[in-house]
């Protein structure tokens, strides 16, 4: 079959996301599959070169995997004919010199999330990529969930009749790294550095509630610092500054209310890392990263308030599993081959920097409400 290829600079790939998530698991695997099966008959193959900091760690990366191509000099890679896409998995406060130089160069764009560290600068990245009329994309990974696909699903096929309310619980315990490693990055912790979750995870929860639930029209958010001290990757204690947990109120159009607990200091009780449950007049769902439940209307118990008996009834036991019915893929991957098809195919794509941007501007707002204790509503951009 006839192959075609195509040039892909990434940048941040020794880091988590950027060496197992779109390294690994997208574009190896793309490349293992026999390259991305195009319209034409043709297949896209996506070449490579490795861009970073540290030239014994690309190196290491490129030779662990077959690869040759790998930089330490950005400018030179943005200068290559033969580089059609610019990746960035970059820290976060990395992101904006890099995107500028590559939509500057005329490279297609393809980024993680947030895009920037505050709203006037994502949107003037989403101008500046615009009028330079290049493609662009960001990673909304969590869309391509198993999970979030089926409760997708049954929002698209109806089941939940009236939607009233989402709550989500995302979180798990962060070690503070004194005597237990920490699992997380430490810059993730430094607000200086373009840590906190509420920066981290509300631009997910923007796409999560604006692709399956509506336009968000208001926030309402609590943030707290609850350990402000940590030990970073050579065991060195620091101030960790960052917000580490977010208690967000989501207000979505057609009077849907989203509340959303967002947290690094939480001790997992649940079955996966973040759930959904949705209520609906017709039904409910708990939908997390894998797995998606119901409770139809027909079959709702009805429960009767009595503190002097022990529960009669196995709540969880209650819920019937809502099959997959379709091969999922890595999330990661899913959107890549999407954006690939975007750049070759022109295929529509609407996960571009200015959902990005939206997603910034949710933390943001998110943390000037909690900063000043009010509701702040959110104007189009
Ligand atoms: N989509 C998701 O689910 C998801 C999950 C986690 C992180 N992220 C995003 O991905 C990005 C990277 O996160 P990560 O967890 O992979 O981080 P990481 O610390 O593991 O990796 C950061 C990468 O940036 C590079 N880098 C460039 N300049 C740097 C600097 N001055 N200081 C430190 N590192 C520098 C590092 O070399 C490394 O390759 C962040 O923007 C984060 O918000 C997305």
């Amino acid at each position: 079959m006839a192959r075609r290829t195509i040039g892909i600079a990434l940048n941040g790939v020794t880091g988590r996301m950027g060496y197992r998530q779109h390294l690994v698991r997208s574009l190896l695997a793309i490349r293992e599959q026999g390259g991305l099966p195009l319209r034409d008959g043709t297949r896209l193959w996506p070449e490579l070169v490795l861009v970073g900091r540290s030239e014994s760690k690309l190196r290491e990366i490129a030779e662990r995997h077959g690869l040759t191509d790998w930089s330490t000099d950005v400018p030179a890679v943005l200068a290559r004919p033969d580089v059609d896409i610019y990746f960035d998995s970059q820290v976060t406060a990395q992101r904006e010199k890099a995107l500028r130089a590559a939509i500057d160069a005329g490279k297609h764009i393809y980024t993680e999330k947030p895009i920037a560290e505050d709203v006037t600068t994502a949107v003037d990245l989403a101008r500046l990529a615009d009028a330079a009329g290049i493609k662009h994309g960001v990673v909304q990974d969590k869309l391509f969930l198993p999970g979030l696909r089926k409760l997708a699903r049954l929002v698209e096929g109806g089941f939940f009749g009236r939607i009233l309310s989402v709550r989500g619980e995302f979180g798990y315990w962060v070690f503070e790294g004194d005597w237990q490693p920490a699992q997380r990055p430490s810059w993730n912790y430094r607000a200086a550095d373009g840590g906190g979750i509420t920066v981290d995870m509300f631009p997910h929860w923007h796409y999560v509630l604006e692709q399956i639930f509506g336009k968000v029209t208001a926030v309402t958010a609590h943030v707290s610092n609850h350990i402000d001290k940590r030990w970073d990757e050579a065991g060195e204690a620091y101030d960790a500054t960052a917000d580490d947990a977010a208690y967000g109120i989501f207000e979505i159009e057609g009077g849907i209310v989203a509340q959303i607990n967002s947290s690094w200091a939480v001790r997992v009780y649940r079955d996966e890392l973040v759930e959904f449950q949705v209520d609906g007049t017709e039904g409910s769902a708990v939908a997390g990263l894998r797995n998606c439940r119901i409770q139809h209307r027909a079959s709702t118990p009805k429960p009767v308030w009595n503190p002097d008996l022990p529960a009669t009834e196995d709540f969880r036991s209650q819920w019937q599993v809502v099959p997959d019915n379709e091969e999922f893929d890595n999330g990661f991957k899913a959107q890549w081959e999407l954006f690939l098809r975007h750049v070759v195919e022109d295929a529509p794509y609407s996960w571009d920097l200015w959902a990005g941007a939206r997603g910034v501007q949710l933390a943001e707002l998110g943390l000037q409400s909690a900063r000043e204790g009010r509701r702040i509503e959110i104007p189009e951009l």
